[in-house]
């Protein structure tokens, strides 16, 4: 065959094979048969010897026009190749703008901590200081410096868990009154509030728990009485419960107060006039409290000659069972999530 034939006759069946290749791979063997160095193009150039001198220009052109055109071709294919891939790779990576969102789970705080965070905040505006106490403590601290020693019938009261002898769960938070006066040495003023989890053996049931939250408050000073301790808590309720609010104290029985008293608050529910939220009554009792005992303020280390004090103690859930109408403690320790997201900080 003629040498330009011959070589027409590769450009055509390399034209033709670059068009034909689907993959990348494939067009590299293409360009490979007829690029490359000992390609069938090439070979042909050994034929130049052959051709007649007037003839080689025109032959040397039509095998580099033929190089040229497949190369040519080549490039176009391989780019077209290139950018087929990247679309066909968006495409499998595309995001469906148009799925809806998946829901997050929105954490809500337990009723019972903004009730602790609640009341914190009032007393400290009144100046009170927030005392950290301890839920494991010393028989000691629990009941010896709150003028209730071993055998005392108070005890009764509280049913303990013991680690050991001396080791127990706290059955109130009145245990953070003698460490705070100890820390205090005697001395200087006290005016603050614990609030903290407190245990106690009872049978569980719509108002027993036997894990409760309680906020202690101790005032120590010199001139304290019970005008300043019924101030005080008239103030706090009035902010918690409502400025209508009116509060009576009674008289009660506390081993670490004397005179000790019970606080009523006028109900909320019918405004004093008796329903069944306050058993027809009109009140409903929310804390214990009273004039430190003498005895208390010696061993912690202050003169009650010199010295007079109030504490108090108020239950966290019973709290925040009159303030949200929840009828039973023990919700607050199950954690059922439709109980929980009807409750949301002010
Ligand atoms: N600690 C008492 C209890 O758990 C509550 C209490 C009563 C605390 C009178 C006081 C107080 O500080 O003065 O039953």
């Amino acid at each position: 065959m003629d040498p330009i034939e011959q070589v027409k006759a590769i450009q055509e069946k390399a034209l033709s094979e670059v068009a034909g290749a689907s993959s990348s791979e494939e067009l590299t063997r293409v360009r490979n048969t007829y690029l490359a160095k000992k390609s069938e193009l090439t070979s042909l150039m050994g034929l130049m010897k052959q051709i007649p001198a007037e003839e080689k220009a025109a032959f040397g052109k039509v095998l580099n026009d033929a190089r040229d055109a497949i190369q040519a071709a080549y490039d176009a294919k391989s780019q077209g190749l290139e950018s087929a891939a990247l679309s066909a790779k968006l495409a499998s990576e595309a995001i469906d703008l148009t799925l809806p969102g998946r829901t997050l789970c929105q954490g809500r705080v337990n009723p019972y901590w903004i009730i602790v965070d609640e009341m914190s905040e009032i007393f400290a505006s009144m100046g009170f200081e927030i005392v950290e106490g301890r839920d494991v403590e010393t028989d000691h601290f629990n009941f010896e410096m709150l003028n209730v020693p071993k055998d005392h019938p108070a005890r009764d009261m509280q049913d303990t868990f013991y680690i050991t002898d001396t080791l127990l769960l706290r059955t109130q938070t009145s245990a953070a009154q003698a460490h705070t006066m100890l820390a205090k040495a005697g001395k200087e003023p006290i005016r603050m509030i614990c609030p903290g989890k407190c245990y106690r053996r009872d049978d569980d049931d719509m108002t027993h728990s036997h894990e409760f939250g309680q906020i202690e408050g101790l005032v120590i000073d010199k001139g304290i009485s019970l005008a300043d301790l019924k101030g005080t808590l008239e103030l706090f309720v009035r902010k918690m419960f409502g400025e209508k609010r009116e509060i009576r104290l009674h008289s009660s029985y506390f081993p670490f107060t004397e005179p000790s008293v019970e606080v009523d608050v006028s109900c909320a529910a019918c405004g004093g006039k008796g329903c069944p939220m306050c058993k027809g009554t009109g009140w409903i009792e929310i804390l214990g409290a009273g004039e430190v005992h003498p005895h208390v303020l010696e061993m912690g280390g202050y003169d009650p000659k010199v010295y007079s004090g109030f504490a108090f103690g108020v239950g966290v859930e019973r709290v925040a069972m009159l303030r949200y109408g929840v009828d039973d403690i023990r919700r607050f320790y199950q954690n059922d999530v439709r109980f929980l997201k009807d409750f949301s900080e002010k």
